[in-house]
C-alpha cells in the first residue's frame, strides 16, 4: 500500500518572525517550479510566536505546498495553566499537525508517556494529527533495550486511541544519540526499527493502521543521507532539525523524497 511520504521541519527555538518569513520565503522560491503533486507533504514547525506570521505567508500567493505544525501543545482546553497553549487556541492556525514526545520535551520538560497520551487523544479530538516522537538513548541501545523501549512508547501513546485514529496519526523515529549529532542512524537499522514499530502499531491496532500510518525517520537527516533513507520499504519521510532552517538544505531534502511521494 502507498503512504504519501513526509518532510517535516522542526525548528526547534530558532527565527523571530522576521526570520520565519524569510525562511518561508526562501522555501516557496525553492519549490515554486515543482507540481504539488509530486512533492511530498512538506511540513515545518516554527516556535508558537511565528505560527502566526508563518499561516499569513504561507496563506499570501495562495502556497499550498506546505502545511504548519506546532512543536507543543497542552491538552486542557482552558484554564489556570501559566505558560501552555490549548490546541484550540492553535487552530487559529490552520494547523495540520502537532509534534508530541519528542526527546528534548521528554528529557528537559519531564514529558510523561501519560501525558504524550493525553495530549494524542486531545490533538485527535480537535482534528489535528500528532506527530509522536519515540526512540532510545544511546544507553538503551548498548543495554540491548531498544525495541522493549519503543514499543512500551507507543504502546501507552496510543492507548486508548482507535485503530481509524491511529491510522491518521504519524511517528517519529528518532534515536536520541543520532539527534543533533550528525550521527545519522544506519538506514538499515532505521528501517527495521520503523518495522517493528509497525508491527506494534499491527497487534494494537490491526492491520489497516499499521499499513496506513506514516512513520518518519528522524536525527541527523541531510541531503547526503535522505535517498538512501527513503528507499527504504518501511521509512515513510523524516523528521529535519537541524537541515530545515537553511530553505537550500531543506528543500534538498524535501526533493529527495519526491521519488517516493508522486503517490
Ligand atoms: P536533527 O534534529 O535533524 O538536528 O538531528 C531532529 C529532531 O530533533 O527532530
Amino acid at each position: 500500500m502507498s503512504r504519501k511520504p513526509i518532510i517535516a521541519g522542526n525548528w526547534k527555538m530558532h527565527n523571530n518572525c522576521a526570520q520565519t518569513i524569510e525562511l518561508i520565503e526562501g522555501l516557496k522560491q525553492e519549490l515554486k517550479d515543482i507540481d504539488k503533486n509530486l512533492l511530498p507533504e512538506v511540513v515545518i514547525a516554527p516556535v508558537f510566536t511565528s505560527l502566526y506570521v508563518a499561516d499569513e505567508e504561507l496563506k499570501k500567493c495562495g502556497c499550498n505546498k506546505i502545511s504548519l505544525a506546532a512543536q507543543n501543545c497542552y491538552y486542557e482546553p482552558k484554564g489556570a495553566f501559566t505558560g501552555e497553549i490549548a490546541i484550540d487556541m492553535l487552530k487559529d492556525f490552520n494547523l495540520k499537525y502537532i509534534i508530541i514526545g519528542h526527546s528534548e520535551r521528554r528529557q528537559y520538560f519531564n514529558e510523561t508517556d501519560e501525558m504524550i497520551n493525553k495530549k494524542a487523544k486531545a490533538i485527535l479530538e480537535n482534528g489535528i494529527l500528532p506527530i509522536v516522537c519515540c526512540g532510545e538513548t544511546l544507553e538503551q541501545r548498548e543495554r540491548g533495550i531498544t525495541d522493549s523501549h519503543i514499543q512500551s512508547q507507543i504502546t501507552k501513546a496510543f492507548d486508548g486511541i482507535s485503530a481509524e485514529d491511529t491510522a491518521k496519526s504519524v511517528i517519529a523515529y528518532e534515536p536520541i544519540w543520532a539527534i543533533g549529532t550528525g550521527k545519522t542512524c544506519d538506514s538499515i537499522e532505521a528501517n527495521r526499527v520503523i518495522k517493528m514499530i509497525r508491527e506494534t502499531i499491527k497487534s494494537l491496532k490491526g492491520d489497516m493502521a499499521a499499513n496506513s500510518i506514516r512513520i518518519l525517520y528522524g536525527g541527523s537527516v541531510k541531503p547526503e543521507t535522505i535517498d538512501e533513507q527513503m528507499a527504504q520499504s518501511d521509512i515513510d519521510g523524516a523528521l529535519v532539525g537541524g537541515a530545515s532552517l537553511k530553505a537550500d538544505s531543506f528543500a534538498k531534502i524535501v526533493k529527495g523524497a519526491m521519488a517516493k511521494a508522486g503517490v
